[in-house]
């Protein structure tokens, strides 16, 4: 059982329905039995987008309202905020010196998003060296398990064999951390792939009823369903994995109806819909209050800071001793 737990979220716009099932629904639980550091990853926001940051500071704190309304209780997990941190860009220099390239150049999402962001020039240092950040963002804390998505397993390979490294020539020093991963299951966005930002397929924590109800009618059904009277596969069908996730509790009844064609695709849909709608109101609700407190969620991120910070301290005082910088 992993006892500190760390993990960090990139602000580039708002929560959606991935990730409270894929990641922050393991956070909140988390929180009850381990000691938690959630932060803001803005200077890893930065290696991608670094041509426009104008949004960064609203994205930054929209996040943590996001994550405060979902659950995460900021007497409980240590909330802050990358750059308030300046040890880890440090430390992050430090592990530089002894991550070798090939490492990084390995990387599958590195060769990935060179040539899927077209838009952006990011053969920069600064997004090679993205896992190198992230290395330091984990041990800065020592945290021994990391929540993340599997797209983040290779990132958390590399920390361990950069742990391994830093152990080898300066002598036992960091624990190998070890990646939690989600039991949901995976959560379809409304065109069937896998829901994400980058796809714009995704149902925000803070869409209006009304935007989620058009959003799930559109959502791919089994082609089968040619017309209101051909009977479906459900296994086919994106909105039945959501379903799985909503309508636990008539699950049967759905399946029942579209291999029947007793129900059509909007009116399966509409059911799933106004489950969504529902399941949501409280977290909005509670998203509504929190931003009538203006600066509330920065007053979060200081008192975090305050907790992450003398651990930081500690971390790279002895990091520099190691290293000959004394
Ligand atoms: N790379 C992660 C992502 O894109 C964000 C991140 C940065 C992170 N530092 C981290 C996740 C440390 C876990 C631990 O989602
Ligand atoms: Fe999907 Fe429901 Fe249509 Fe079946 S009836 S294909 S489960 S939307």
């Amino acid at each position: 059982m992993a006892r500190r737990i760390l993990t960090g979220y990139r602000p580039t716009g708002k929560l959606h329905l991935g990730n409270l099932h894929g990641n922050l629904k393991g956070m909140i639980e988390l929180q009850e039995e381990a000691e938690c550091y959630f932060f803001i990853a803005d200077w890893h926001a930065l290696t991608t987008d670094y041509g426009d940051p104008s949004r960064l500071r609203e994205y930054t704190e929209g996040m943590v309202l996001d994550w405060l309304a979902a659950g995460i209780d900021p007497a409980k997990a240590a909330i802050y905020r990358q750059s308030d941190l300046p040890e880890v860009a440090e430390f992050q220099l430090y592990l530089s010196m002894i991550t070798p390239l090939g490492w990084l150049e390995r990387v599958p999402s590195f060769k990935e998003q060179l040539e899927q962001l077209e838009g952006k020039d990011i053969s920069t240092h600064g997004f090679l060296g993205y896992p190198v950040l992230q290395a330091a963002d984990i041990l800065i804390v020592r945290a021994d398990g990391v929540p993340v998505g599997e797209d983040q397993l290779p990132h958390l390979e590399l920390t361990r064999e950069i742990v391994r490294r830093f152990n080898y020539i300066y002598g036992e020093t960091f624990g190998e951390p070890q990646s939690l991963l989600s039991r949901s299951p995976r959560i379809p966005g409304v065109d069937g792939r896998k829901m994400s930002k980058s796809y714009g397929n995704f149902i925000s924590l803070t869409d209006p009823p009304d935007e989620i109800k058009k959003k799930v009618l559109s959502m791919i059904t089994d082609p089968a369903r040619r017309t209101r009277k051909d009977p479906g596969d459900p296994e086919k069908c994106s909105a039945y994995q959501l379903h799985k996730v909503y309508t636990q509790d008539r699950l049967d009844e759905v399946a029942e109806n579209c291999t029947t064609a007793g129900w059509g695709c909007v009116e399966c849909k509409g059911i799933l819909a106004e489950r969504v709608v529902d399941s949501l109101l409280p977290f909005q609700e509670r998203r509504r209050e929190l931003e009538s407190r203006p600066g509330y969620a920065w007053e979060v991120m200081e008192q975090g800071l305050a907790r992450a910070k003398p651990l930081a301290q500690e971390v790279l005082g002895d990091v520099r001793a190691r290293m000959g910088i004394e």
